[in-house]
Formats: C-alpha cells, structure tokens, sequence
C-alpha cells in the first residue's frame, strides 16, 4: 500500500468530471493533503502524444485491440512518471479516469472482454489500484449533448450513440460489481449536491 491517497473520477463523456474534481481538490487541500490533479489518456509527455494518436479522429481504422493497449501504454507511463512517485510521497492523487474507464469503454463498449482488459492493465498498474472511485452516471444522450455544446468532438465522442449506451450501462455495470470501490452518483444532481456526496464519502477515507 501506498503512503497517499489515490481517487479516481469516471463516467461518460459530459458527465462533469472535472468539475468535480477541481471541487474535491480544494476540499482535499483545506484538509492539509498536497493535491495533484492528473488526467487520462495523459498526464505526461509521453502519454499526451499518445492521447494525440488514440483521439485522432482520421484514425478510423484504430482496431479495439490497438485502442486498449495505447490506452494501457499511456497510463503505464503516468503510473511510472507520475501517480507512483507522488503517492509514494504521501501526498493525494485525483485522476480523471483511470483503468475503470479501459473496462468500460474497451472491455465493455468494443466487447473486449473485462478480464482480458484488466490483465493487460495489470502489468500497466501494478499495485496503484484507486482507493476510491467515483463514478458520475449521466444517461448517455445527455452526456453526447453536453459535450456537442462545448467542442469539437474526438475520435471517441464520434462513436454511436449506441456505444454510448453501452459505456453508460457498462459503468453501471463496473459500479454493482466494484462496490466496496466504486461509488456511483448520480451526475443530474446540482453540482453542489454531487460535491457533498463526494466529500462526504471521501471525509470517511480520511477518518480511516
Ligand atoms: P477526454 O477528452 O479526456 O474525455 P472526457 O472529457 O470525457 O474525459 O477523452 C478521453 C476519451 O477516451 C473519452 O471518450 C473516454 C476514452 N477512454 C477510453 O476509451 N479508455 C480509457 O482507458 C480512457 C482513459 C479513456
């Protein structure tokens, strides 16, 4: 076990991620924790040009296997680089996804296979499982919407609406079988309300 405290944020594009975690950040802070907030597919130098590959939306003909192991690349690095050294340092980490989101999204949604999926990451992770995960559950055409409203969509959010459906409902699904992990919220609420949630569940972490 490491020293810090490692939390993770998932759910589906446009649920409200980083909202939240610039909330939790500050919470964690005032609570006496150096907090680093770190994102993925990226994070480092390394993983950033990665992320460039796997979002590029001319690569249409990414295969899901290649799609998986640039993803587990990326994380490998920032476990190396990053989330490693700075929890080893006893200080707290807030990931913007994380290996949950590989399970879903290439587990789950390109029909990988979960377990396949998970040995992958393993070597990729190692020990650096998150100690809490929060997972934002927004249906998925909300999600598509939000995000239509903000940018220009990426290789991933381009994806059906029906690969959408199926990373909500695999997040769902990732949420009943993780549960002592996993903390599912549901991402309609007002972000006030979703805020205490979290800090509630995660002022329970810190007790311990
Ligand atoms: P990003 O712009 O960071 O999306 P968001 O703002 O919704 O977090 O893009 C990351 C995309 O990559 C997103 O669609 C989810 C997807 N993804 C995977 O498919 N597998 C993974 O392991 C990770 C980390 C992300």
């Amino acid at each position: 076990m490491s020293k810090g405290i490692f939390i993770t944020m998932e759910g589906p594009d446009g649920s409200g991620k980083s909202t939240q975690i610039e909330l939790l950040k500050s919470y964690l802070e005032e609570e006496g924790y150096d907090t680093l907030i770190t994102r993925e597919p990226g994070g480092t130098a390394i993983s950033e040009a990665i992320r460039g590959i796997i979002l590029n939306k001319d690569f249409t003909e990414m295969s899901p296997m290649t799609e998986m192991l640039l993803y587990a690349s990326a994380r490998a690095q920032l476990i190396a680089e990053v989330v490693g050294p700075t929890l080893e340092a006893g200080k707290a980490v807030i990931s913007d996804r994380f290996v949950d989101s590989s399970l879903v999204y290439q587990g789950i949604a390109r029909g990988l296979g979960i377990e396949k999926v998970y040995e992958v990451n393993r070597l990729a992770i190692g020990e650096y499982m998150p100690d809490v995960t929060f997972l934002l559950d927004l249906p998925a055409e909300v999600g598509i919407s939000r995000k239509k409203d903000q940018k220009e969509l990426d290789r991933m959010e381009l994806e059906s609406l029906e690969f959408h459906k199926k990373v909500a409902e695999g997040y769902r699904e990732m949420g009943r079988r993780f549960p002592d992990r996993i903390t599912t919220i549901d991402a309609t609420l007002p972000i006030d309300e979703i805020s205490g949630l979290i800090k509630e569940s995660v002022r329970a972490i810190l007790k311990v």
